[in-house]
């Protein structure tokens, strides 16, 4: 009777971690969702806008040479993974500054959802 319960209470725990297990991943590799659009839209407009427009069209600042900020309400970003996008603004791109020493971690997060909310 006794051993039968433990087996229980171990299923039960096991069943539940898996769970919760699951669900703490989920969150891990979805950035965006956990960012707070608001706060990320005071960030951007701050911080991004100078070249990547007030809508984030593309349209703030045209460089003589190199690339041109990216349009971040392109169908193409839409596509790009959280992982992929949350990596481009912390370690820069050519004609674009690495932001991981100025924003922190949530920072980008808020960054991040609300660049989602741009892309149509
Ligand atoms: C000094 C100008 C400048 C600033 C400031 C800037 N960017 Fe950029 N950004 C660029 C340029 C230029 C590119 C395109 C680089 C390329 O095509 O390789 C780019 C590309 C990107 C991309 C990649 C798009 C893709 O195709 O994957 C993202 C995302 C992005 N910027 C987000 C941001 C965010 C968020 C901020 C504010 C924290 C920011 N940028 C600030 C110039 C800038």
């Amino acid at each position: 009777m006794k051993r039968r319960w433990i087996l229980r209470l171990s299923t039960v725990g096991l069943v539940t971690g898996l769970l919760f297990g699951t669900v703490t991943q989920g969150q891990a590799e979805s950035k965006a969702q956990s960012g707070d659009v608001a706060r990320g839209k005071t960030l951007f407009v701050r911080h991004c806008t100078g070249c990547h427009g007030p809508e984030g069209g593309g349209d703030g600042y045209k460089f003589l040479r190199g690339p041109d900020p990216a349009n971040l309400r392109s169908p193409s970003i839409r596509k790009k993974s959280d992982a992929d996008l949350f990596q481009t603004i912390h370690e820069g791109r050519p004609n674009m500054p690495p932001w991981n020493t100025r924003l922190s971690q949530k920072e980008s997060s808020d960054i991040l959802a609300y660049v989602r909310t741009l892309a149509k």
